[in-house]
């Protein structure tokens, strides 16, 4: 539910059992009988799965959580996650109801942009080549539009052509809006189809044709500011936290070594999301690394700075997410997770996505920069004794210094 009626903030949710837990779910989110089932079974069963892929012999399950506190651009949002690594959710949250306070998360994102990359090689006059192909953007353009014809009728297609020249091959981006799919399949279809034309002009060979990962078109920005005094712990003052939150985003910006788990922290949020609603988080984790590293130099995906007396974070990375096509259709987990959010358009679910992803940085970043993230584990150990697993899950916990690893972060 887009709940803009129900606030995403529920004490003492962390503290109830599961069964209440669902039906405060149930009733905010007015969900049916048999959306009750696929919180059990997970919404695909070995049948679909046999649909959707080849040599399956059953399905995959991951525990799926609520991330709370989440106000984005003045609305509430109960956020689907979809995770195995214990405090997480309780992290993001936490973090969430810090932000909260500072009016929540600011958030924007570009129209859904995706980019089609058509190859040529074997091309003598790689000059002559791209004016021909620059010459031609209009007709292209239309052909373009023609192999979509649906999406053309939803307001999106081609929007812009560029060529770009590398030593022994030409390559033709065409840029295609998307609407609300996360568009890989007619992105793929445009870069076949256009291929043969294209290689024509070019008086080369065509390569390969398919869709960029790094889909630096469709981005997502995330401003939190979050007032000192709601990250202090119980041994640090506020802008203590926040110098340390900020020298830990400093040494991120210094050492690629530190940004990879940086920006690990950042994708357990995005990718639990990514998941609960039915994208392809390889696609999103893709583009997120090549984007941090497109300046040469592997870098933050989200940065921290004291502001007066506040700490503010900005992030941004790529986000090509959907809200139909995909494994929607195939998938009634990913499809009630996306009711549970109430989004329906790519933009808005972007935005929470990223949202999610700067929560579970700072909530990790206040936690590396006061005790450590290591003071939840045996809280996680105790909690896990009766399950029946081999070994005890190893994860740290760094849902904050003022919530155990049991709390799920509203307190
Ligand atoms: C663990 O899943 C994520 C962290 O390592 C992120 C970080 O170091 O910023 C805690």
């Amino acid at each position: 539910m887009a709940n803009s009626s129900n606030s995403s903030r529920i004490p003492g949710f962390y503290r109830l059992p599961v069964e209440e837990r669902r039906e405060q779910l149930r009733l905010r989110a007015d969900l049916s009988a048999e959306d009750m089932r696929t919180l059990d079974d997970g919404g695909i069963d070995t049948a679909v799965a046999d649909r959707v892929v080849e040599n399956a012999v059953g399905v995959y399950a991951l525990p799926l959580g609520v991330g709370l506190n989440f106000l984005i651009n003045g609305h509430d949002y109960l956020v689907p996650m979809a995770v195995e690594e214990p405090s997480v959710i309780a992290a993001a949250s936490n973090a969430a109801r810090m932000v909260r306070e500072g009016g929540g998360f600011i958030a924007d994102a570009d129209d859904p942009i995706m980019t089609a990359q058509i190859e040529i090689i074997g091309v003598d006059d790689p000059a002559a080549a791209k004016a021909r192909l620059e010459a031609a953007s209009e007709e292209l353009l239309a052909l373009a539009h023609q192999t979509l014809p649906r999406l053309a009728d939803r307001g999106g297609g081609a929007r812009a052509l560029e060529v770009r020249t590398h030593p022994g091959r030409i390559i033709l981006h065409v840029h295609i809006d998307c609407q609300n799919a996360m568009g890989a399949n007619m992105v793929n279809t445009v870069a076949e189809a256009l291929g043969d034309k294209v290689a024509r002009l070019a008086r080369g060979r065509s390569g390969l044709r398919i869709l960029t990962n790094l889909c630096d078109r469709r981005r997502v920005r995330v401003e939190a500011r979050v007032p000192s005094r709601a990250l202090a712990t119980d041994a640090l003052d506020g802008e203590a936290v926040r110098d340390g939150i900020v020298a830990a985003s400093l040494f991120a910006e210094d050492d690629p070594y530190r940004a990879a788990t940086h920006n690990k922290g950042i994708m357990n949020g995005v990718d639990a999301v990514v998941i609960a609603t039915g994208n392809d988080w390889r696609g999103v984790e893709a583009g997120a690394h090549a984007f941090a590293a497109a300046n040469g130099r592997y870098r933050p995906l989200a940065v921290w700075r004291a502001e007066g007396d506040h700490l503010a974070g900005r992030l941004e990375m790529p986000m090509a997410v959907g809200t139909v096509g995909g494994t929607l259709h195939a998938h009634a987990g990913a499809r009630l997770g996306q009711r549970l959010l109430g989004v329906t358009d790519a933009k808005t679910l972007a935005m929470v996505i990223g949202a999610a992803g700067l929560a579970s940085n700072l909530a990790a970043l206040r936690a590396l920069a006061t005790e450590g993230i290591q003071r939840g584990h045996m809280a996680l150990h105790r909690k896990s004794q009766p399950l029946p697993v081999l070994e005890p899950p190893v994860a740290a916990s760094w849902d904050g210094p003022t919530s155990p690893a049991t709390d799920g972060g509203q307190s």
